[in-house]
């Protein structure tokens, strides 16, 4: 069977600013994505403003031109009013992202108190920055760090009721209840590695550092929740990979960093795994347009197309980095 969409749309890109970056993002378009958010927590210095976002976006087009990048700025207390006036008005970027200081990669100077960022969440209210939440508590047992965000989430949504907030890679059925039960300004997006691992794919038998990434993969029903999500067609629910890639020997030296890789493989993955579970139906609206009603963009108009002839087998790493599903069998490719 072939299958044509509008080509993807990716939520939540890490596409790194090292060696790494050609690497991610000159896959892509492989992966049947053509536009996405990039993340901001970078090194040097992570993307804090416009013009740290436009310098970025210039880096990634110079590797791949032919995709629409959109910068996320990361926020701190020390956001300004201006910053955020900057980042509305600048084409390049699309919203404003947070990190709980130290839960995740390269965000050590993240966020501790919610509260040090009431004046920038007005701000991002008033001129219309939506705002993007790594949704856990830092100093918080790991599998209950999402849990403990909820709360806070909820006071969000309360306190800046015009604030648009995406809850990013959610990983509980506590979660998708929560996202139902507030506006429909706040949305959330969904991983494929939430979709395929649960916690004991990282720590059952051997250790595998591989399918290690921040939130953690949980429980088989917290993975079966996140399926049921996206089969009800809710438009509140939409893709964001959270692909994130660290080289092999780095996964594998010990102090593992968090993070998964999946850009090379998207669109044959995802749609293997929509296949699987039975919602191939639910797919090009997850991955092409509820995402773009939410922040308003445009719909892709370029197509790709898939199909189940032929298997793929995901291959075992990508210039030093493994990707995730690594080696396994799917039945959905790209069409040649
Ligand atoms: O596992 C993760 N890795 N989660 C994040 O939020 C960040 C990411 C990274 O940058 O490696
Ligand atoms: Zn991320």
């Amino acid at each position: 069977m072939k299958l044509t969409l509008p080509a993807f749309d990716d939520f939540h890109i890490h596409l790194r600013n090292d060696d790494r970056m050609p690497i991610a993002t000159s896959r892509l378009r492989m992966g049947g994505v053509i536009r996405g958010i990039v993340m901001p927590n970078i090194v040097p210095k992570s993307v804090d403003d416009a013009e740290s976002a436009i310098a970025y976006v210039g880096r990634l087009k110079e590797v791949e031109p032919n995709f629409t990048y959109l910068a996320a700025i990361k926020l701190s207390p020390s956001t300004t009013e201006q910053m955020i006036i900057d980042a509305v008005n600048c084409p390049d970027v699309l919203i404003g992202k947070q990190y709980p200081a130290g839960v995740t990669t390269n965000s050590e100077n993240g966020v501790t108190d919610i509260s040090s960022m009431y004046e920038v969440y007005g701000w991002m209210e008033k001129y219309g920055l939506p705002l993007s939440l790594h949704g856990e508590v830092p100093r918080t047992p790991v599998l209950d760090a999402e849990h403990a965000f909820l709360p806070i989430l909820r006071q969000l949504n309360k306190d800046f009721p015009n604030l648009k907030i995406i809850m990013e890679h959610i990983s509980t059925a506590e979660t998708v209840k929560t996202i139902l039960e507030l506006s429909d300004k706040v949305a959330a997006t969904i991983t494929p590695q939430h979709l395929v691992l649960t916690i004991n794919d990282i720590l059952a038998g051997r250790l595998n550092v591989h399918n290690y990434c921040m939130p953690v993969a949980k429980t088989e029903d917290d993975r079966q929740a996140l399926i049921a999500a996206i089969k009800s067609g809710n438009p509140k629910f939409f893709f964001g990979s959270d692909s994130a890639p660290h080289y092999r020997t780095a996964k594998e030296a010990g102090k593992s960093s968090p993070g998964i890789f999946s850009t090379p493989v998207i669109a044959p993955l995802l749609t293997s795994i929509f296949a699987e579970n039975d919602m191939l139906d639910k797919l090009e609206n997850f991955t092409s347009k509820f995402g773009a009603e939410f922040y308003g963009l445009e719909r892709n108009t370029e197509t790709i197309t898939l199909s189940d002839e032929e298997p793929y087998i995901i291959p075992d790493e990508f210039e030093g980095i493994v990707p995730l599903c690594a080696n396994k069998k799917i039945a959905w490719n790209l069409a040649k």
